[in-house]
Parts: C-alpha cells; structure tokens; sequence
C-alpha cells in the first residue's frame, strides 16, 4: 500500500462545519437511485432500498465532508459515520497507527467527539448533502449503547443502527460483547429495544464460530450483520522493544484481512442465507467488492481504501457497473450469494 499521507486529508474537523445548511431536507435512501445504462445498482438492506451497494466503513471516512468537495457523495449507498459514545473519548495514546504488509493496524480508541455533536454538527451536514446514514454506536456499558441509541432515535436520515459491539465490554473485563454469544445477546435485546430503523450488529472476527456470534445477535432482534471489524494483531519495533503502537494491540484492516473477511460473509451467509450482511474487511476495488457480493454480502463498506486512494467511491462503482454489463446482469443485487462452491468440489488424491 501507498504511505497514509497520499490524497487529501479527509479526517480532519475543518471550518466547513460552520457552514451546514440548517433547513436541509434529510435524504430519503432511494433518492437519486444510481441508474447508468441498463444496470441497476440498487439493493434493498433490511427494507432499506440504498442506491448502490458500496457504503463507507465505520472510522474510516470521517462524514465525508472533506471528500464532497471533489464528488457527489451522492454515488455512495450510505456513509456510516464513526462510531459515536454518549460522551466525548479521548481515545488511546499515540503512536496510533502504523502500516503493515498489505495493511495497517490502527489503536484508535474510538476517539469520537460524542452523540451530541453528532446530531447537532455532522448528521446536518450530511442531511444537507442528502446522503443516507447508518449511525454506528459504541459504549463500554450496555446502558451507554442504550443511551446512545436512545439519542438516535427518530434522527432525520439515519437508516440504519450500526452496533459496534467489538469494543471492550467494562462489565466484563475480560471480553469484548461480540466474543461472547451471552453478551451479544443481551447487547443487542437492550439495543433493539431502542431502534426504530434497522439495527445491524457489527461483528469481531477475533471468535472461534463467527455463525454462533451471529446467530445470538439476530435472535435478540438484529436485522442485519455488519462483517467484519478488524483483526487483533501488534508490531514490534525491534530498535527500541516497543510496541509500535502506543496502545500496544490494534486492529488489522486491508487487504491482509480480506480472505478472512469473505471467509466470514460466507460462512454467515450459508447460516442466515435471508439476513442482509455489509461485508467489509480489505475491499481496495471493484473485483474485491464483487468477491463480497459473489460470498453473499448485500452491501459492501470500504475503509482502509479511503487512505490510500480517498476518490476510490467513483472507480468502484464504475468497476462493478462495467462487470455486470459485461457479465449481462441486469441488477448487481442478483450477484448477492452466487458462489457457486461446485467448482470447488475436487477429489483429493495423495501425492
Ligand atoms: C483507522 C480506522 C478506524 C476505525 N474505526 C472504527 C470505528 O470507529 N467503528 C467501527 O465499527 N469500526 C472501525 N474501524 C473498522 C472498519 O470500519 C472496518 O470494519 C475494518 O477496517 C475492515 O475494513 P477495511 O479493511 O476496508 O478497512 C476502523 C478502522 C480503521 C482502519
């Protein structure tokens, strides 16, 4: 991958933020449907008709304000914002990233400004630009995931709850909710109870059955899954024998993880074959995100990929556009879950 500082810097809070559009309609997630030609790139996600299948990934886009100014933000299905706490977090000590073969681990912390800013600043602006919204949450309690959904709630142009329940769980230490079928369980019963939108859990490939996570998570009423968050993972610099991270494990993302991701979306996707998945987890182009699709995601987020080439969006659209023409497939949405494992179906002989 190309150094992080490549492109524009488009995570940084600018002066713009005074020049949100107060009286902005929010979007309806239908509207401005991408419709080049004869193929549809629509899909629906839990009743959610999104204009086209590509969403950004949680953390990894800011709200896309800096970005609008070079394109419509409009291409995009919905932007899924950072995840936000009831209160500001600070979030964890520097070095916070550091770039790995084929990926990058970051320690963010979920350093976010809160739920308050959220509403009041950046879902205004995102309303005024008409781009849908899934709102991703995060707590270290149940009750703060309560709370912060309890904020959300009935907030204009979020279509979509977000759960990040791969952070570490306060009530118990020992593991993060998405770890655990328990506590996915009783995250979700108490989140749920909130949401009025469809709420999408957000899983940790961190588990030893990813299907068992899954399945607790859409029995205590998730509508949908988001696949993957990143994989635990450190680096060492050997000069000084420290971490190179300041918060000495972090997260893999890239295209180091993307067979793990696919992997996920379709061992998830055989199990709940009718629940719609975002699958994510190293998708860098079109062909990485038809593979998504092809493994049974409805939509695919992309994250990582904004750092190395932020004008990304506009080239994976056009590539999944151009693959379905070639391929004569009338609506991306038919390619959702067409592996087709027969292929794959050999005689071992030993050698
Ligand atoms: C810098 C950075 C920050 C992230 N922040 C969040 C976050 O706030 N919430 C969340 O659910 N996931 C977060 N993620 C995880 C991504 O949303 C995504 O699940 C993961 O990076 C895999 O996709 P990718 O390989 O396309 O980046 C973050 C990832 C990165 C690289």
């Amino acid at each position: 991958m190309s150094r992080m500082s490549s492109g524009p810097v488009v995570h940084q809070e600018t002066e713009m933020v005074r020049q949100i559009d107060r009286n902005a309609e929010p979007p309806s997630p239908g509207e401005g449907r991408v419709r080049r030609g004869p193929v549809d790139l629509s899909v629906a996600l839990a009743g959610v008709t999104l204009r086209s299948p590509v969403v950004s990934a949680s953390g990894c886009f800011g709200s896309g304000r800096e970005i609008s100014e070079f394109y419509d933000l409009r291409q995009l299905g919905a932007v899924t914002v950072k995840s936000m706490t009831l209160e500001p977090w600070q979030g964890k000590p520097t070095p916070r990233m550091v770039e790995t073969p084929s990926g990058m681990l970051n320690a963010i912390g979920l350093q976010n400004k809160g739920v308050e800013y959220f509403l009041q600043y950046d879902l205004r602006w995102l309303n005024s630009a008409k781009v849908p919204v899934i709102a991703s949450i995060a707590g270290n309690t149940k009750d703060e995931f309560v709370r912060v959904a309890d904020r959300l709630r009935g907030a204009p142009g979020v279509i979509a709850i977000e759960a990040n329940i791969s952070c570490p769980n306060l009530e118990d230490r020992d593991s993060m909710f998405s770890h655990d079928a328990k506590a996915t369980a009783g995250i979700i019963t108490a989140i749920r109870r909130q949401v009025e939108v469809p709420l999408f859990a957000k899983l940790s490939p961190n588990v030893t059955s990813i299907t068992e996570i899954a399945g607790a998570a859409l029995d205590s009423g998730a509508q949908g899954l988001s696949l993957i968050n990143t994989v635990v993972g450190m680096a060492i610099d050997i000069e000084t024998g420290k971490p190179e991270l300041g918060g000495v494990m972090g997260g893999l993302s890239g295209p180091a993880i993307r067979p793990i991701a696919v992997r996920a979306v379709y061992e998830v996707h055989q199990a709940f074959p009718d629940v719609p998945i975002i699958g994510m987890g190293g998708v860098m182009n079109a062909h990485d995100a038809l593979e998504m699709l092809m493994a049974g995601a409805t939509a695919v987020a992309v994250g990582t990929a904004n750092f190395v080439d932020p004008f990304i969006w506009p080239k994976l659209i056009d590539g999944i556009e151009d693959y379905c023409r070639r391929h004569q497939i009338a609506r991306v949405a038919d390619l959702v879950g067409t592996l087709d494992t027969a292929a794959g179906d050999r005689e071992w002989t030993a050698s």
